[in-house]
């Protein structure tokens, strides 16, 4: 049996892994508090790795897979409990 989230949390899953992250915050600031999952994507063009970097929806090196809808930038939406987060990282073999 899974535990409740904490007060003032809610339980996300980011790649198969379920965090706990406070509510209100964005998935990129979700993301980026975690250091298994810093990265967003990997750039299309030159298979750079890519993380957030403005977090107010101008640079979009946040791009993530939310609820099953890509290139969602990941800066401008606040988790929400059950909420199914993927990295793009297509191009690059993740361990
Ligand atoms: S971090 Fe720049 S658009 Fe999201």
């Amino acid at each position: 049996m899974k535990d409740a989230p904490a007060a003032g949390s809610v339980t996300i899953t980011v790649d198969d892994r379920e965090l706990q992250v406070p509510e209100g915050i964005t998935v990129a600031a979700a993301v980026l508090g975690h250091a298994h999952a810093g990265r967003t994507y990997i750039h299309p063009v030159d298979n750079s790795p890519r993380a957030p970097y403005c977090l107010m929806g101008v640079c979009f090196e946040c791009l993530m897979e939310i609820n099953g809808e890509p290139d969602v930038q990941s800066c401008l939406i606040s988790v929400e409990e059950g909420m199914i987060i993927k990295r793009q990282l297509q191009h690059e073999e993740v361990n």
